[in-house]
This record gives C-alpha cells, structure tokens and sequence, in this order.
C-alpha cells in the first residue's frame, strides 16, 4: 500500500508550552491534527478554569492563518483545586480533563499531588459528571528503581483508586509497561490508556548505547523491549482503550544538552509518518485510524473528524528536519533510528 487516506487525527497529549515555545511548535501539531488535549504543565501551571481560558485564548492567538485546530484544555490538579471550580469550567465546554501529576514526578510537577486522599472531593465530583481524569502514573518513591516505577504505581495507587471510584473516567497516560497495558485491558470501557509515538520505537537502549543520548530521555523513562512489544500489540489491537497521546515535548537543545537534562520528546513533526512505519511493520495499517482518529474521540464523547488527510508512502526514506528554530531557541525533533517512508501529503 502506498497511500492511505484516513480521518483527520487527534493527539490526546500535548505538551505546547507558552510563548516563544508556543509560537515555534503549535504550527506542527495544527497542520496533521484537528485537535489536542493540552497539557496544563506551565509555570505556574494551569490549576482553574480562568487560567485555562487564558491559555486557550494564547493558543488561538498563536495559530497559523488557515489552520483549523481546537486546543482541548485540561486543568492542573493541585491540593487545593475547587470541585465547583473543575465543575464550571467542565459546564463551559472549556475544560476536557483533569490531569493528576503526582508532585515530584516529572517536569514542572513541583504543584502536584503529594496526597490523593487530599484530592478526593475532585475526584469525586468528576466521576459524578463525567470529566476524566488524566493520570501520569509514575510513584515518586525515592526507594523505587525508576524502572519501577510505573508499575509500582498501578499496584499502589492506580489499582485502589478505580475500585474506589469505579464511575470515573481515567486515562493512564503514556503507558510504558505490560503491566500498565494490562491493567488497562483488565477494565472496563472507563479506563484507557494514551501510548506515544516514541515509546512505540525506542525502548531504554536508545538512551545509552553508544553514550547518553539525552533526545531520548523522557517520563515515564522507556522500558525494556519486552514491553515495547507489548504496547505495539495494544497500539495496533483495535482496542478502543488505547490511543494516541504524542506527549510531544519540547524543551530547547540547552535544557536537554547538559548535565542534569529535562525530560521530553519533541515529535509534533514527524508523529503521523512513524505511526505509519511502526503500524505498517506491525501489518496494521487497516488500524492506525481507530488509533489516531476514533478511539480516543469515542473515549471522550466527541465526534470522530469528517476531515481527512493522506499518507503517502515513497521508496526513498522521508527527511525529516533535525532540528526546529523558535525564538527560545532550537529543539531538536525526535530520531526514530530507522527509515521511516511515510509522510502526511500536504493539502
Ligand atoms: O517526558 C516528559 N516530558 N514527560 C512528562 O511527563 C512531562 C513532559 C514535559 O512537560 O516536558
Ligand atoms: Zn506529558
């Protein structure tokens, strides 16, 4: 097959950031994706509902002319957050989810959860109205092997947490591990999982073979190859419980490049084209649509897109650029290490 045409996609992850950054990456996630569900990890973060207006508003503000894309927005669970705050931001059709950090986790996570008996009445009020609630699922256990750490999580907290609300909505965010692919599976409909773009390709030998490559580190850490297996068998099963979520995340090439690096994977660019490879590869190509396009937007009630958009496949391997140029500096675009044909035709 060298052509596929499907629904226009949506990613379930998005990290955009705010100003320069903003500016520099929204254009590449707005040209393939009709939508996406933004992460509220700013600093400060994006903890209510008047907070997520506003970064709605820089979002649109920054968008391309002829780009048509929605920012889906999600508040930045805190200690303090008011349910009536979450409710009426839910009531305006503004806020999509609700994302749990637990604090410490990963970046910019310091506002984040410490206790989640201190968030119960969130919670609680989510599960009545049916907002979601996305997880980052990793403990921050100092005594747990970072390896660990995301399956300790689904044991310790995960698990209790959806006997304890079995009415609410929860993602598993960026699932990295067979234990967290099959604890999805173990659930009923209310409880999915995102899978990014990278974690389909690498696994933790990307990170240190060779010498450390820090364009490779990112949380939850990648796993070792049996699980990398593992979740390209759910990516590309059809099952509705597990879709895309890019968690493309920028940070310019001097924040990664030094001796105490941040995490993230800027792959906004290249996403559709290695979905394509890894899901050809995987003789699934007949699947990639419910992954990108109609899982995630039947998990979150919205239509799937009419839109449409193409993938061709050339013989040649497409290049990609490297790097990106915004005004806070150059950010390097994720390297999936092998030739990858498939590219999103332009319109
Ligand atoms: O790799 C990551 N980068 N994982 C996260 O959880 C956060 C993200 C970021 O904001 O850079
Ligand atoms: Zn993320």
């Amino acid at each position: 097959m060298h052509v596929l045409t499907i629904r226009r996609p949506d990613d379930w992850h998005l990290h955009l950031r705010d100003g320069a950054v903003l500016n520099g990456v929204l254009p590449h996630s707005s040209q393939n994706f009709a939508r996406a569900l933004i992460m509220p990890n700013l600093v400060p973060p994006v903890v209510g509902a008047a907070d997520a207006a506003a970064y709605r508003a820089r979002i649109l503000a920054a968008l391309p002319e002829g780009h048509a894309f929605e920012p889906m927005m999600t508040l930045y669970l805190t200690e303090t957050t008011e349910p009536d705050d979450v409710e009426a931001g839910f009531r305006d059709g503004l806020v999509q989810a609700v994302k749990l950090y637990p604090a410490g986790a990963t970046t910019n996570s310091q506002s984040g959860v410490r206790d989640i008996g201190k968030v119960s009445a969130v919670l609680e009020r989510m599960a009545a109205i049916g907002l979601p609630l996305c997880v980052h699922g990793e403990v921050t256990d100092p005594a747990v092997d970072i390896f660990d750490r995301e399956a300790v999580f689904v044991e310790r907290v995960l698990a209790p947490l959806r006997r304890r609300l079995p009415e609410l909505k929860i993602v598993m965010e960026h699932v990295t591990t067979s234990d967290g692919v099959d604890f999805v599976r173990a659930q009923a409909a209310n409880t999915a999982a995102t899978i990014t773009t990278h974690h389909l390709i690498i696994n933790r030998n990307a990170l240190l073979v060779g010498g450390i490559r820090p364009h490779y580190y990112c949380l939850p850490i990648a796993k070792r190859e049996s699980h990398r297996q593992a979740l390209r068998k759910a990516a590309t099963s059809g099952d509705a419980r597990f879709f895309l979520g890019t968690d493309s995340a920028p940070h310019a090439d001097p924040a990664k490049e030094c001796a105490c690096g941040c995490a993230g994977i800027f792959t906004a660019i290249n996403t559709m084209g290695c979905l394509a490879e890894v899901f050809e590869q995987e003789g699934a190509l007949d699947r990639l649509e419910a992954f990108v396009a109609l899982s995630g937007a039947a998990f979150y009630g919205r239509r799937p897109n009419e839109e449409r958009i193409t993938l061709t496949r050339q013989d040649e391997p497409v290049r990609f650029p490297e790097k990106i140029w915004t005004e806070a500096g150059a950010v390097t675009v994720f390297d999936p290490q092998m030739p990858i044909h498939w590219s999103v035709r332009d319109a």
